[in-house]
Formats: C-alpha cells, structure tokens, sequence
C-alpha cells in the first residue's frame, strides 16, 4: 500500500485537486478558485503556488504585512489529500490569529487520521524553513484540530480572546527541530 507523503503543488494531482475543491466549496472553503478556470490554468495555478503566489484572488487589506509561505501537499498514489500551509515567519496579526501554519484535509478523507498525518509530516519541512518552534492558532470549538496539535506535541499557550474583527484563538507552541 502506498504511504502518504508531502510534496510540492504538482500537476500530477490535477483531477483530484480539482475534485477536492468542489468538496471544499460544498462546505463554503476556497470559494476564490473556480474549478473550470482550474482546469483550464492549472499549469500556471500550481506554479504561482509554488512562487509563493497565494493570495492572487483579492488584495491584502492595508493592515496587513505579507509574508513569504510555502504551500505542500499531502498526497496518497495520485490522490490530493490536504494542505499545509507554512509562514516563514510571524507579523502582529499572525502572532496573534493565524500563527506559523495550518491545515486542510478534503472532506471526503477526514476521520481517517491524515491530520495527524499532515502536521506529523509536516514538522520536518517547517524546521527545514527555520522555525524551529512553530506558532499554531486554533479556534477553541475545533476539537479535532487541537487534538492533531497535542498529539503532534503543542503546547499550549493561551487564548487570544474574540474581537470585533477577529475570532477567538488558542495559541500552541509546536518544537518542529
Ligand atoms: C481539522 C481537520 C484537519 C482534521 O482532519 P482529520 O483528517 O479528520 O483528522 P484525523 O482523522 O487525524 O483526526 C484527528 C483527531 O480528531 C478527532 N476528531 C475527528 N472528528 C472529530 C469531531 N467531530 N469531534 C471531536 N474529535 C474529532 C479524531 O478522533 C482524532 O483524534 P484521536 O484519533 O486522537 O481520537 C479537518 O477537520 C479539516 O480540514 N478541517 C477544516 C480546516 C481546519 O479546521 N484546519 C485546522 C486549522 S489549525
């Protein structure tokens, strides 16, 4: 049987990446990418992933300082699973809500422990960008993504309380070196 693994956006999982995000839209995710326009520009898609280019579909709002990001795969055979995405490092905004990285797996994998898999797999490579303690942000109803964290070894930290403008977020500590 073939092992998960984590790679670079690639073309090869076109069809299923595809498929995954007419998941993720059933669910109000990715509403940004068209699933036509996908298939007509995948190519240049996965390319502008890997460029770091992530954040095409709307302009930043002023407040917000970009920072370089990397985004890996999980794939199985041919077939697209989730992504990580990892900030190579933290602004006040990401400090506080969004953190280092975080994970998605397609609807239709979950409950199969692949976001265990995900973040497990994914350590090595955010240690590799040179963080060596990972923030990771959390909304304090999503119960299987912090049990993924804890079991992946987060510590936990605090909770950044709700504001107008933003959720409510726990905020664990992850050693990824
Ligand atoms: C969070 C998410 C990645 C979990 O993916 P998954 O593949 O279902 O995760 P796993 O199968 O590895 O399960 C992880 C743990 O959550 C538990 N779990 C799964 N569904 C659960 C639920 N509804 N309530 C409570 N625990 C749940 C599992 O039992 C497992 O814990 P255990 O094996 O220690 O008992 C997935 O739901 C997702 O993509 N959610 C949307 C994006 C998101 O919230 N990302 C996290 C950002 S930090």
């Amino acid at each position: 049987m073939t092992a998960s693994k984590l790679v670079k956006p690639n073309i090869e999982f076109k069809e299923s990446y595809i498929e995954a995000i007419e998941e993720f839209h059933a669910e109000g995710r990715y509403q940004f990418l068209d699933a036509e326009e996908l298939d007509k520009n995948f190519e240049q898609f996965v390319g502008d992933l890997n460029s770091g280019k992530r954040h095409l579909h709307k302009k930043y709002a002023d407040w917000v300082e970009p920072v370089p990001e990397t985004a890996l795969w999980l794939v199985k055979g041919h077939h697209y699973i989730g992504t990580l995405n990892i900030r190579h490092r933290l602004n006040w905004h990401l400090e506080k809500w969004g953190g280092h990285a975080n994970f998605v797996i397609r609807p239709s994998m979950r409950g199969k422990g692949f976001g265990k898999k995900i973040l497990q797999k994914g350590m090595p490579f955010i240690c590799y960008l040179g963080i060596d303690r990972a923030l990771l942000t959390v909304s304090p109803k999503n119960k299987p993504a912090i049990r993924i964290i804890e079991f992946c070894g987060g510590k936990f930290e605090d909770e950044t309380p709700e504001t107008d403008k933003f959720p409510a977020r726990q905020r664990y500590w992850l050693e990824c070196c």
